[in-house]
């Protein structure tokens, strides 16, 4: 009876993350979906506490609950506190928690293999080796340990305490090499048996591994990583699922190994990028990549009475975000504006890149904490064939995604991505705060188009100035 109700909980648990997996793929149900799947888990929770079969021990369930409550008073302090641009950090760490756990669980589970087979020889009995279990608590505790040191060292690179890439010499080749250390000794200890001292000595070999596949890799490629550490930890987790027969936290960890995988292929395609390039490639952070633009022209800027003018009388405007609007923490300003020129009869749309920010859907959560409504959220393929018909682009701290460089320059690093269109726009507003180069570090042949000017300022500051005097009009 109590395994019958056990299998109901994990059947829920499992139903309620594919839901909530799906749900989180649209904004507006996102929270929901969020939401159910915390649900389900509690009961997946709930059930393997009370449900499992063991005996009932005040100490055992006091630890349990207190570690519960510990982690939840945390975890909800953390995320409560965190500011939208500093999200990829959290998520890194509680990528890294969930990975620990993964090689904590292997283990413990093979301290448990150990003696078993210890007293096994004490009894003269001779026990059959369970490949099956063996392969999933090694590679629980090889996955789940390179998880969990790379998504510290990635948090260290997204928080500033861990600026440069730090690339030993023929990283690659060190690389490859303490991995198939790694994978080798797990395979040796597997097939040759072992003992707890070398099972720590492998712990320590994938943490090893962990931090050297992460340290060579530039800051703003962190997104992309650690979107693929959380693919680790699915995987991990999805092991241990296996170990214990458990099929909540199999479904878990296969939605969440997929689920981050996915998001790192969509994120390099939507760079156009490999993979193998932002693993062992010497791309992002501040490095200036190589291009054979040649800037000609010259730039011309705008004043603010003349732009406040120029939008007030204007049909359609579409604003275009980029990561400067996140580091001048200007949606909510962005947000007055849209109000304001709606008032006075504009249409305002935002158009959104895939990889505007450094985070997928940075622009969105960030634009979401101002209430903008989603319906004037426009996603690239939609809004470009609008730009014919709009009169102001303003772009507002954007650089790369607006880059012609990637349609028209070949030996441009970004060349290939796409991008959005604005050229096509009857005006073009840039607002920036110099003519600094983006995450690219390339040079943006936009803005000496002669449909272009520059709004130079921060972007908080810039706006606030324009919101001010378009008031007065
Ligand atoms: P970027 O190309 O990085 O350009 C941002 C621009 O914002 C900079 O040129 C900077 O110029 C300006 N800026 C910075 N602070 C500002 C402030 N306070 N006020 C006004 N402007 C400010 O940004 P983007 O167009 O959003 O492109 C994103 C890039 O990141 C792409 O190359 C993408 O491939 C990469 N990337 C994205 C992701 C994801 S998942 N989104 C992950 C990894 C990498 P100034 O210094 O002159 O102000």
């Amino acid at each position: 009876m109590k395994q019958s109700i056990l299998e109901i909980c994990y059947l829920i648990g499992s139903v309620t993350f594919i839901v909530g997996l799906k749900m989180m793929g649209n904004a507006k149900t996102a929270r929901k979906g969020n939401l159910i799947g915390a649900v389900g888990m509690t009961i997946a929770i709930l059930g393997t506490i009370f449900l499992v079969e063991h005996a009932f021990n005040p100490l055992i369930l006091s630890l349990i609950f207190g570690a519960i409550g510990l982690g939840t008073v945390v975890g909800w302090m953390t995320a409560k506190k965190v500011q939208m641009t500093k999200m990829p950090e959290l998520v890194s760490m509680f990528n890294g928690m969930g990975g620990a756990c993964a090689a904590l669980i292997s283990l413990i589970e093979l301290k448990h293999h150990y003696h078993t087979l210890e007293d096994a020889a004490r009894d003269g009995i001779q026990l059959p080796t369970q490949y099956g279990t063996l392969i999933a608590i090694f590679l629980g505790l090889i996955i789940g340990s390179i998880s969990f040191s790379g998504s510290i060292i990635a948090y260290l690179k997204l928080n500033g305490t861990m600026n440069k890439p730090i690339r030993l010499p023929q990283y690659n080749i060190i690389n490859l090499l303490v991995m198939i250390a790694t994978f080798g000794f797990g395979a040796y200890l597997m097939f040759a048996g072992g003992n707890m001292i070398m099972a720590y000595g492998l712990f320590a070999l994938a943490l090893l591994y962990g931090i050297l596949f992460t340290i060579p890799i530039g800051g703003a490629d962190m997104p992309v990583v650690i979107s693929l550490l959380n693919s680790f930890t699915g995987l991990a987790a999805a092991f241990g699922g296996f170990l214990y027969d458990n099929k909540a936290m199999l479904t878990g960890g296969i939605l969440v190994g997929s689920a981050g995988t996915l998001l790192t292929l969509i994120m390099c395609k939507a760079m156009n990028r490999p993979l193998s390039n932002v693993i062992f490639g010497a791309f992002g952070g501040s490095n200036a990549a190589a291009s054979n633009t040649d800037v000609k022209g010259s730039i011309k800027d705008i004043q603010v009475s003349d732009l406040a003018v120029l939008m007030n009388y204007s049909k359609k405007v579409v604003i275009v975000p980029g990561y400067g609007l996140a580091v001048a923490q200007a949606q909510h300003i962005i947000k007055e504006l849209e109000n304001l020129l709606e008032e006075r009869g504009v249409e305002v749309k935002y158009a959104i890149h895939p990889v505007a920010g450094r985070m997928p859907g940075h622009m969105n959560v960030l634009l979401a904490e101002s209430n903008v409504s989603y319906d004037k959220l426009v996603e690239m393929d939609e809004i470009n064939p609008e730009f014919e018909q709009t009169d102001v682009v303003l772009i507002v701290g954007a650089n790369d995604v607006v880059n012609p460089a990637a349609k028209t320059d070949p030996s441009s690093p970004i060349y290939g991505m796409p991008i959005l269109e604005v050229d096509k726009a009857k005006n073009v507003i840039v607002n920036k705060r110099s003519m600094n180069a983006g995450y690219a570090g390339i040079d943006n042949l936009l803005f000496y188009d002669s449909k272009c000017s520059m709004f130079f300022g921060d972007a908080k500051k810039a706006l606030t100035e324009l919101v001010a005097e378009i008031k007065t009009l």
